[in-house]
């Protein structure tokens, strides 16, 4: 195992500590569902992209644990949502039943809607200023709201009507991309850094959270439920639009590594040790799951 893949290994078990303790332990239907969704497994790459960013400006990764855990309940309730009938029903998630299979449709509803506020709630607690709590709140509400994630997800629902690709990275940026760039946004501003650093990042956030759902497009067609945990072919199987379906499996992985590559060339002009930002460039291109 590489140094870079130690380190990943270091952050996902840093956030899986923070996130059995943060979530409510009560035992209900509900709380339950929402412990089941979010402690399952999965890469926790939006935590790792909050701990690399805070580590930039040599900042303790323990003072980013509460907002690298909120920006995973955000991820976790759109998977839930994402898997429900009405959406992409799914069967499979990490490996394991998806919330609505496990439980029930309207419990994996509920379990999602009360992922998101609490994400927010955590925000509202750190121990930083009213001033960079707020920032980091408007940043992630935009990402998730209409013009971000739930934006994205309601093209992607209609998607057998994109039919350019100008369309088709506007939805995978909008779904996927801009919760990635606020990863990086809100652990810029809890980590002090500069607004010129926070906005090239942003601008890398854009380049490989682009990658990253072409990545998954990729991985969709070529990776067995036994590798990436999901239902193997399913975008094919609800006839959807995506970057293998209207460019080609080859030209999609060629895409993918251009805006890898484009992501590291916007790094270099920060004076930073950027290194693993770089890394992570890499890895995204190149995971199977
Ligand atoms: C899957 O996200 C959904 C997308 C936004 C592409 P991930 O590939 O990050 O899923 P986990 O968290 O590792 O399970
Ligand atoms: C999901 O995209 C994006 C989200 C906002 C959840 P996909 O539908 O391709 O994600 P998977 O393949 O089910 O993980
Ligand atoms: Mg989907
Ligand atoms: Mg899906
Ligand atoms: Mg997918």
């Amino acid at each position: 195992m590489s140094e870079f893949e130690k380190l990943l290994g270091s952050y996902q078990a840093r956030v899986n500590q923070k996130l059995e303790v943060l979530l409510p332990h009560d035992d209900s239907i509900l709380t339950s569902a929402m412990r089941y969704s979010v402690l399952n497994g999965g890469k926790r790459l939006r935590p790792i992209l909050a701990y690399l960013t805070a580590e930039l400006n040599d900042t303790e990764a323990e003072y980013m644990d509460t907002l690298a855990s909120s920006l995973e309940l955000i991820h976790c309730y759109s998977l839930i949502h994402d898997d429900l009938p009405a959406m992409d029903d799914d069967e499979l998630r990490r490996g394991n039943p998806t919330t609505h299979k496990k439980f029930d449709e309207a419990t994996a509803i509920l379990a999602g809607d009360a992922l998101q506020p609490l994400a927010f709630e955590l925000i509202s607690t750190i121990k930083t200023t009213d001033r960079n709590k707020v920032q980091m709140i408007n940043s992630l509400s935009k990402a998730c709201g209409y013009l971000g994630m739930v934006g994205g997800q309601i093209k992607d629902i209609n998607s057998n009507q994109i039919k350019d690709v100008e369309s088709l990275d506007s939805m995978h940026s909008e779904k996927t991309g801009r919760l990635i760039q606020a990863s990086i946004e809100t652990a810029g501003i809890l980590s002090g850094l500069s607004p010129s650093d926070i906005d090239s990042l942003k601008e890398y956030g854009g380049k490989i959270g682009l990658a990253f759902q072409i990545q998954d497009d990729i991985i969709d067609i070529e990776s067995p439920a036994s590798v990436s945990g999901k239902d193997q072919g399913s975008d094919i199987g609800k006839d959807k639009t995506t970057y293998p379906s209207l460019v080609g499996l080859e030209a999609s992985k060629v895409r993918a590594h251009e805006l890898s590559k484009d992501a590291k060339k916007i790094l270099q002009p920060i004076n930073k040790n950027t290194d693993n930002l770089a890394m992570l460039a890499d890895y995204i291109v190149s995971r199977k799951a």
